[in-house]
């Protein structure tokens, strides 16, 4: 029933870059990922609409309901960036099919009524299946946070540690490829599958290390890449009752030196994350002049963070 909107929307020439966040694992970040890309493109001046398909959870809605009142107490609140945001709601109807019909509608209508955005960030929930297919198969980036352990890598492969190997791709990975595929079949791109790690240790350790071993071999097998990752960081939690991502933080909850120093790792690290989403998609430009325009502000600040992959050799220690 929802099939023919999706169809012709992937058909579309004219449409938003449909951004999704995606791994069935819960917990891997998804949200937080959702929040900080969609508001750091708004930030770099980019239209964008966001989609919360978690009825259930609602905690990107529930983002977007506190940044709202803080703007109410706020005088500077004027200069802070929003998204045009839709959320998909719980469907009362007990009979299965019908209730994720319901949703199916919601989400075209959605998508629909964000025509006029450049961007559309999706999160999505962990687990609903006819929403994550559907939304999957709109992805033209696909961005997947995982926790470097290989708890979080069992959300992409089966990894036999014994025998050193894996054993074959995850339910979710297949699912993946298999929408990647789909979407040709309506003149589209194949998935533009992204990896982020998150939380990355602020102490190196062995197993981050052997993660990232098996990953870069896995990218290659998966077709995926990678985006500048995230540390773990307290402040990434701090101010979700505010309503407020890191990139707020030059103006807002800077109260310490510690607090600053700590803000301004995080912004670095969510803005090379935007210019690496944005190096993926229609406005490499935009990417390419932001980077620059970082460097000339910043010329002689050394980057400790915006760790990426491209930098690290596993075959090295
Ligand atoms: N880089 C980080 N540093 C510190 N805490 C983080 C970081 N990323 C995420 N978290 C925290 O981890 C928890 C889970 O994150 P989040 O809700 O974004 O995951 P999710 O994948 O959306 O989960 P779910 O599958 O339940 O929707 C949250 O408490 C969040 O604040
Ligand atoms: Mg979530």
């Amino acid at each position: 029933m929802a099939e023919p909107f999706l169809n012709a929307w992937l058909a579309k020439r004219d449409r938003p870059q449909v951004v999704v966040l995606g791994n069935e694992k819960g917990g891997s970040g998804k949200t937080t990922v959702a929040i900080h890309l969609a508001f750091g493109l708004a930030a770099a001046g980019v239209r964008v609409g966001t989609i919360d398909l978690d009825g259930r959870q609602g905690t990107f809605s529930r983002f977007v309901d506190n940044r709202r009142r803080y703007t109410l107490n706020e005088q500077d609140a004027a200069r802070m960036f929003f998204t045009d945001h839709r959320r998909i709601t719980l469907s009362r109807n007990a009979q299965e099919d019908k209730a994720g019909d319901e949703k199916l509608v919601q989400l075209v209508t959605a998508l629909d009524s964000l025509s006029h955005c450049q961007y559309v960030v999706v999160d999505t929930p962990g687990s609903d299946h006819i929403l994550c297919r559907a939304a999957h198969v709109l992805a033209d980036n696909l961005i997947t946070p995982l926790n470097s352990s290989f708890l979080d890598l069992d959300a992409l492969v089966r990894v036999d540690r014994e025998a050193n190997q894996i054993s074959g791709p995850s339910a979710y990975s297949e699912m993946v490829l298999y929408m990647s595929e789909a979407r040709g079949e309506f003149g589209a791109d194949p998935i533009d599958w992204l990896v982020v790690t998150n939380r990355i240790p602020n102490v190196p350790t062995r197993v981050h290390r052997d993660v990232i071993g098996v990953l870069r071999k896995l990218s290659e097998r998966l077709h995926f890449s990678f985006l500048p990752s995230l540390h773990e960081r307290v402040i990434f939690r701090e101010l979700f009752l505010k309503g407020l991502t890191v990139l707020d933080t030059n103006r807002h909850e800077t109260s310490t030196p510690q607090t600053l120093a700590a803000a301004n790792s995080a912004r670095e690290e969510v803005e090379a994350l935007v210019d690496g989403v944005l190096a993926h998609g229609p406005l490499k430009k935009l990417a390419a002049d932001r980077a620059e325009d970082r460097r000339h502000r910043q010329p002689t600040r050394k980057r400790k963070s915006a760790i990426s992959f491209e930098n690290f050799n596993p075959t090295g220690r």
